[in-house]
């Protein structure tokens, strides 16, 4: 049993699934998707990436093909078919099969797939000494609150930091922070915890949300603005979120210590309460 995935209405091994080449997503990259969590077979935060998702929908103007009951269902489905308690679970819809016109063809079934990987969150060694980053101009489009297929932005972005031996390429536009480039950024500057506002320049993170949760839950202070660049390279801390990452010390910048080098003390208190909050969600269940 593995390797089971989810596509128009079928479960089947991943290595026969197969869409037709005019699938827009192939073409055009005209697709949302997310990618959820999964800790002890169980969804993590699922209504805000189903409630995510249908932002990324009406961003694109695509209909949903389900309701979310019904994905829930069928995200169930798909992690009690698949091995492994923690999973990241990926689903994807794209605008369908047409012939190529960059206009939205009519009347045709959009695309939906669904996949299980094992989730694999950072090791215990970079979560206690934290991992570089680098930094580059953000050139993506303006409509980055979307959950676009269309990734390739993110991709060369992405490809910098692997390059460079680092974990994340840190994202500045017009002398501001935005995100990274798969995940959100924090800044701790005098023990304040910082967070560039959710607008059209970042993905609106589910972990995101979860950090200032706890964050505002035990009295951190906490402030969202915008977060100058000069702010980011003189940070005491800086955290990458995402679903997968979780929270992540960023330890170097661009080669440049962050703070004294080290995960700071924020951060440790922070990675400790999202564990034990992750554990209590699991027991509620
Ligand atoms: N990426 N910003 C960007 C550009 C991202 O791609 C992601 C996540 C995030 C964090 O969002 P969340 O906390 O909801 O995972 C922010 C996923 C994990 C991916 O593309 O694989």
């Amino acid at each position: 049993m593995s390797d089971i995935v989810y596509l128009n209405g079928a479960f089947m091994p991943l290595d026969e699934a197969r869409i037709p080449v005019l699938d827009r997503g192939f073409i055009f990259g005209d697709g949302v998707y997310e990618v959820v969590p999964v800790y002890s077979r169980h969804p993590f935060r699922l209504a805000e990436h189903l409630r995510r998702l249908q932002n990324s929908l009406d961003g694109i103007r695509l209909a949903n093909p389900m309701d979310d009951a019904a994905w829930t269902r069928l995200v169930g489905e798909i992690i009690a078919k698949n091995d492994g308690d923690d999973q990241s679970i990926y689903l994807q819809i794209t605008r369908g099969v047409a012939r190529r016109d960059h206009a939205f063809p009519k009347h045709v079934q959009q695309t939906v797939f669904m996949m299980s990987s094992p989730l694999t969150t950072p090791p215990r060694e970079q979560v206690e000494h934290g991992a570089p980053a680098i930094s580059a101009s953000d050139f993506r489009w303006l409509k980055c609150d979307v959950k676009s297929v269309s990734l390739l932005g993110n991709c060369l972005l992405r490809q910098l930091a692997v390059d460079a031996g680092a974990v994340e390429t840190i994202l500045f536009r017009d002398g501001k922070l935005t995100e990274a480039s798969a995940s959100n950024v924090f800044v701790v500057k005098n023990g304040v915890l910082l967070a560039p506002p959710k607008d059209n320049l970042v993905l609106p993170g589910i972990t995101y949300d979860v950090v200032l949760e706890i964050a505002r839950a035990r009295e951190f202070l906490v402030e969202v603005r915008s977060i100058s660049e000069a702010e980011t390279r003189d940070a005491d801390e800086i955290w990458v979120t995402s679903s997968t990452k979780e929270v992540l010390a960023i330890t170097t910048l661009d080669g440049k210590p962050v703070g004294d080098g080290k995960p700071g003390l924020l951060f440790r208190r922070m990675h400790a309460l999202y564990q034990d909050f992750k554990r209590e969600v699991m027991r509620a269940r």
